[in-house]
């Protein structure tokens, strides 16, 4: 899949974003090592802070089919493209990104250009493969 054709289904996805209270939907989609599309809306709670991005929605979507994110796509739909940072992805989603997906990936913004998950997140926590042991 083309970056324009991820970014599509990224817009495409915001539209069942769950917003009552921010009002501002965003939608990501992820593209797999086995060519396959994973969506993702933000999902709001009435206790705030239980609220999830459309980032992390389609990253855990794509791994909890045991699939592997190669590239993601995110679109805010009412970002203001003359602020870049109403559309980039939030610190935390960059972290799952990192974590899942390894800091060559690439994440296309929609609006704002084409970035690996290193130069969204320099120096992003790893942690040592002396301390990360697979689980069983
Ligand atoms: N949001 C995302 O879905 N992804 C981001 O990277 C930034 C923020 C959501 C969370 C909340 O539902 C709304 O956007 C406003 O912060």
């Amino acid at each position: 899949m083309t970056p324009d054709e991820l970014l599509a289904v990224a817009r495409e996805s915001a539209s069942q974003a769950v917003v009552p209270y921010s009002r501002f939907p965003v939608g990501a989609a992820v593209e797999t090592h086995d060519g396959r599309v994973f969506r993702g809306c933000n999902i709001e709670s009435a206790s705030y802070g239980l609220t999830i991005c459309a980032e992390r929605v389609a990253i855990f979507s794509a791994k909890a089919t045991g699939a592997d994110p190669i590239a993601i796509a995110v679109s805010c739909a009412r970002g203001n493209p003359s602020e870049p940072t109403s559309l980039t992805p939030c610190g935390a989603c960059r972290q799952v990104m990192m974590d899942q997906m390894g800091p060559e990936a690439k994440c296309y913004v929609d609006g704002v250009g084409t970035f690996t998950v290193a130069e969204l997140l320099p120096l992003g926590f790893r942690l040592p493969p002396s301390v990360a042991t697979s689980p069983e």
